[in-house]
């Protein structure tokens, strides 16, 4: 009933929706209206009520339970599907359990907080209750295993568009998928995946965004390296907006991925790459090498021109720019 109401409400979010209506549309007496405004208004929606004229909500709490989300939802697929969790270790191991169960492509598992957050190379990832966007998201593409990594490069530009589209911050990514904003990391992406040596089964996405973090949320080591979107803007961001709008990027590239390949969306990451061409250091688990940051291939490797003109394939590692 609740939701229900919630939906009216933010659908004529510009003007008063009468008692009268509410009631007739929910069936419910206007005591069981009055009884639910106050349950929203305790989960942080201010809701205006006028005599003679009704209920409108005046602001919106910056939430991302599945109903603040589907406010503005644009897409068929991804999103549609939301398991929300207040607080979990981490969104990428639940996810992995939903799409070994069978969950359908496009279901996002969103967290509001994690407490052991995976990040790459089995890194930790911070993500702080209320400030944060901590998402994975099921993909089942009919592609070889091979091409995997094609879709971390195609989820840091649908990340680097939605950021831009909400905020009017233009971000750059770093290869393979780190998102900097001034310099300063703002987003990490952490592709896994389920799959047999010629199928795969699943593809986790999991997106991290620093959305609202206050600097001295930021350890004195990470404020360093790492900003958040209400830092460079000056005024928060709200994260339900910018989730839909990554979906509904992701779903643009997604689909047009599946429809052309990895041809469309290379020139696209290329725009936003802000490593090639320059001299950088990768750090391997094989070892470090230095040199120019030359292309990357059609699978989404690096090309690494050392000093001897020798060019390294690099599948993964940690980039330095210099
Ligand atoms: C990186 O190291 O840059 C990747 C970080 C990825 C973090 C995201 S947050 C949502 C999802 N759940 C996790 O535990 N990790 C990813």
């Amino acid at each position: 009933m609740k939701e229900k109401l919630l939906e009216m409400l933010s659908e004529n979010e510009s003007g008063f929706v009468s008692g009268e209506k509410i009631s007739k549309h929910l069936g419910c007496s206007r005591t069981a209206i009055w009884k639910h405004i106050e349950e929203l208004r305790k989960s942080g929606y201010e809701v205006e009520a006028v005599p003679r004229k009704g209920y409108r909500i005046k602001t919106r709490p910056n939430t991302i339970s599945p109903h603040e989300i589907k406010v503005y939802l644009q897409t068929e697929k991804i999103g549609q599907e939301l398991t929300y969790h207040e607080s979990l270790p981490s969104t990428q191991e639940v996810a992995h359990r939903l799409a070994q169960e069978g969950a359908v492509e496009g279901h996002v598992v969103i967290a509001d907080e994690q407490t052991s957050g995976k990040g790459r190379l089995g890194r930790v990832w911070h993500s702080p209750i209320g400030t944060s966007i901590s998402m994975s998201i099921i993909l089942r593409p009919k592609v070889s295993p091979q091409k995997a990594p094609q879709l971390t490069l195609l989820a840091a530009v649908a990340v680097v568009r939605g950021i831009e589209k909400t905020t009017g911050l233009q971000c750059s990514i770093k290869w393979p998928n780190d998102i900097l904003l001034n310099g300063k990391k703002i987003v990490g992406i952490l592709t896994e995946m389920q799959s047999e040596p010629d199928y795969v089964h699943s593809v986790i996405i999991g997106i991290g965004i620093n959305v609202n973090h206050k600097r001295e949320q930021f350890s004195s080591e990470l404020r360093e390296i790492a900003t958040s979107l209400a830092i460079a803007k000056g005024e928060e961001v709200s994260r339900a907006k910018l989730m839909s709008s990554v979906f509904y990027e992701l779903e643009s590239l997604y689909e047009q991925y599946l429809l052309e390949g990895f041809d469309v969306i290379k020139p696209q990451w290329e725009s936003y790459a802000i490593s090639l061409g320059k001299r950088i250091v990768a750090r391997t688990i094989q070892g470090t090498i230095e040199g120019v940051a030359k292309g990357i291939t059609n699978d989404g490797v690096l090309l690494l021109e050392d000093d001897d003109q020798v060019v390294h394939q690099i599948y993964s590692a940690d980039i330095e720019i210099k």
